[in-house]
């Protein structure tokens, strides 16, 4: 489902959060049969055969993507959450926004040294939600194998920071320029 037309069920909210901003709202293609398929068998394809062992989304928007994703790679899902949700130990890392900082945690025995993690989410826009995922993946002494996201906004250059720090590959289904 490569030629799926993905960007017709993805619809611009403008002014959302707040002025200036576009929001790029998934809901309608993840409620659409064939679109929600054609995200989640694209992402998963697309990363067949690598020994993926768990998929690493974050709170919330990357779980609806990521563990589906892990369900079809026969991996397990790992989430990502806001602090002072995961009930033990857990890993910490800080991340930028646009005003202040963030933090996302992970259970401190959620990955082991053996496995082979993919990072997942819905959208990648500044790259730094993936970058605090995938360094929460080697402080827990996992290996990093890749990222995917279904919506790329290229125009924010989420690649070049998440190169800064992570050599492997970034795939996304949609990339708006
Ligand atoms: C959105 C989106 C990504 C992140 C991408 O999540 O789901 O996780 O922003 O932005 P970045 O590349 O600049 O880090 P958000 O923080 O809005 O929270 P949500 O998933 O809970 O809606
Ligand atoms: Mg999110």
């Amino acid at each position: 489902m490569s030629n799926f037309a993905y960007t017709d069920l993805v619809v611009d909210i403008p002014d959302y959060p707040e002025p200036g901003v576009i929001f790029k709202d998934i809901t309608p293609l993840i409620a659409d049969p064939q679109g929600f398929s054609a995200v989640i068998d694209g992402l998963a394809e697309h990363f067949m055969g690598l020994g993926i062992t768990k998929v690493v989304g974050a709170e919330a928007r990357g779980f609806l993507v990521g563990a589906p994703v892990a369900y079809r790679l026969a991996a397990g899902f790992v989430p990502a959450r806001k602090p002072g949700k995961l009930p033990r130990d857990v890993i910490s890392q800080a991340y930028a926004l646009e005003y202040g900082t963030d933090e996302i945690q992970i259970h401190a025995d959620a990955l082991s040294p053996e496995d082979r993690v993919l990072i997942i989410d819905d959208l990648v826009a500044t790259g730094g939600t993936a970058v605090a995922c995938a360094q929460l993946v080697e402080k827990a002494g996992a290996k990093v194998i890749g990222f995917g996201f279904a919506l790329e906004l290229a125009y924010l250059n989420p690649r070049e920071v998440i190169s800064q720090h992570f050599d492997q590959e970034v795939y996304s289904l949609i990339t708006v320029e």
